[in-house]
């Protein structure tokens, strides 16, 4: 564990992004408590999820666009100033090794760059991610990048990944708990919800951040709700 609280500074009250109600929650309820190696964010679409990661990940030291922190690239600057107005507290004594920052949304440009300072090697399966699947690179990097007390931020890491990829990225996941890594990770999938010893914040759709249970989790309700039966589930949603 690394980081134990995020705490939002005397930031302006106005504007984009602190007018988003997930940020006016995260003031009012006195910032975000991270008790957990593992914290996910759960909610759904434009709830504040991925603003909220970005913005730890920048008040940790990390590219807006994603990567390690010795990435520095900028292709089309759009991360909010949410990030230095986070206070991370952190836990005394402790530095992350190494660490990460994935962002579904800009892999891609990551991948780009990973070629251009020639990491490829050493970090990631031997191969050049624009070489891989999307999946597959995805995985390379969580199997041979990401190691040991490493931070680690991701955004809807799922994006790329089968079912049988989620499992194997959750068990990376709980691997690298185990020898002392921290997660942030905001996301989707019923499967990574289920990361064991996981914290799992709700944003609802007023911006409210509750600490929920993976049965309470509405991505898990909804796609229980709708496995049970997908015939009688969309019949019910072709009727409304
Ligand atoms: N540059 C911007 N200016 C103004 N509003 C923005 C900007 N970027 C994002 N937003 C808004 O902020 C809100 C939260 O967006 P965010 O990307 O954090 O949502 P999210 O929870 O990650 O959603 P998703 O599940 O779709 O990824 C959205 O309503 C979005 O429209
Ligand atoms: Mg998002």
């Amino acid at each position: 564990m690394f980081i134990k609280q995020v705490l939002l500074d005397r930031a302006p009250a106005g504007g984009y992004p602190f007018d988003l109600p997930a940020v006016r929650a995260l003031r009012e309820r006195g910032g975000l408590k991270l008790p957990s190696p593992v914290t996910l964010l759960a909610g759904d679409n434009g709830t504040g999820k991925s603003t909220l990661v970005e913005a730890i990940a920048v008040a940790a030291g990390f590219n807006p666009e994603g990567g390690s922190t010795a990435f520095n690239f900028a292709t089309r600057p759009s991360e909010s100033v949410l990030g230095e107005h986070l206070v991370l507290s952190r836990v005394p004594g402790r530095r992350p090794r190494t660490g990460y920052f994935l962002r579904a949304e800009s892999f891609y440009n990551v991948a780009t760059e990973i070629e251009r300072i020639g990491e490829i090697v050493a970090g990631y399966g031997g191969v050049s991610p624009h070489e891989r699947s999307h999946g597959e690179s995805f995985l390379d990097l969580a199997i041979h990048r990401f190691g040991p007390a490493g931070l680690y931020l991701l955004d809807e890491p799922e994006a790329a990944l089968s079912v049988q990829g989620c499992l194997a990225l959750l068990l990376r996941i709980a691997e690298l708990v185990q020898l002392g890594s921290q997660f942030v990770i905001a996301t989707h999938s019923p499967v990574l919800l289920a990361c064991p010893q996981a914290t799992i914040y709700e944003i609802g759709k007023a911006g409210d951040i509750a600490e929920i249970g993976y049965d309470q989790a509405d991505a898990v309700v909804l796609t229980r709700a709708f496995l049970a039966d997908p015939g009688r589930f969309l019949q019910r949603l072709f009727e409304e």
